[in-house]
């Protein structure tokens, strides 16, 4: 099933020999190859559960040749300049980062198109800091939920000139949903600052960052 998230990483899409990681249901090279959209997608995750449910659907679908399925983590599955785009969509930035961190070199021959479901934040921290430009980013929203899908390749890129950037990237202040994302912004940023100040120790560097956040996203808002 293709929701407004999956389209918007399709949409982001360039190339057409692609890699999915961490495919799940396969959906993303199911409609990528059904809509002529790539020619060949690598499949992949790490457990055989999914991965089982991934075969099933391409093989109802007769897509068998056209999408290549491999069992394993990250990047490690995949021989350098194997994918043009390689696609992460559906996990957490740290995670993320860790697949990118443990084959770089693989990474860097590769455009990525990421989809962080948490840790924004860390995710353009590591990637700016470790030989990635960040090329586009995009947003999806469903209901409440707003995705952001984050497309980098090797270059480097000035660091952000403050750090509620990494946050709120100020490129995205023209894109249709921005609101909708500094709202999802401040309700985060609300839900942690009354967390800590409802729960004992000292939460003292954490909740002054949080508040620095919310105070740049009050100016951001105006
Ligand atoms: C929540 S699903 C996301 C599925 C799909 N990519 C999406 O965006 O809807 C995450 C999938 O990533 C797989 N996964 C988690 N860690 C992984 C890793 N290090 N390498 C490959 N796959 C991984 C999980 O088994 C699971 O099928």
């Amino acid at each position: 099933m293709i929701t407004p998230r999956l389209k918007a990483v399709i949409n982001n899409v360039k190339h057409k020999k692609i890699a999915d990681i961490g495919t799940d249901h396969a959906y993303i090279p199911i409609f990528l190859t059904e809509k002529n959209l790539a020619d060949r997608v690598i499949a992949t995750d790490i457990n055989e559960g999914p991965l089982n449910i991934a075969r099933d659907n391409i093989r109802r679908k007769g897509l068998e040749n056209k999408i290549e399925t491999r069992l394993g983590g990250g990047l490690s599955v995949l021989r350098a300049g194997e994918a043009d785009d390689i696609i992460i969509a559906g996990m957490g930035g740290i995670l993320i980062s860790g697949i990118i961190e443990n084959d770089i070199d693989t990474a860097k021959r590769s455009r990525l198109v990421l989809q962080p479901m948490n840790a924004q934040y860390e995710l353009r921290k590591y990637l700016m800091s470790h030989g990635f430009k960040i090329t586009k980013e995009d947003l999806a929203v469903e209901g409440f939920k707003v995705y952001n899908i984050i497309t980098a390749e090797r270059g480097e890129m000035q660091p952000f000139e403050t750090d509620f950037e990494y946050q709120i990237p100020k490129y995205l202040a023209e894109h249709k949903y921005f609101k909708d994302l500094c709202r999802k912004k401040r309700r985060e940023f609300t839900k942690v600052i009354k967390g800590l100040e409802n729960s004992s120790g000292d939460h003292t560097e954490k909740l002054e960052k949080y508040r620095y956040w919310k105070g740049e996203l009050d100016k951001y808002e105006g």
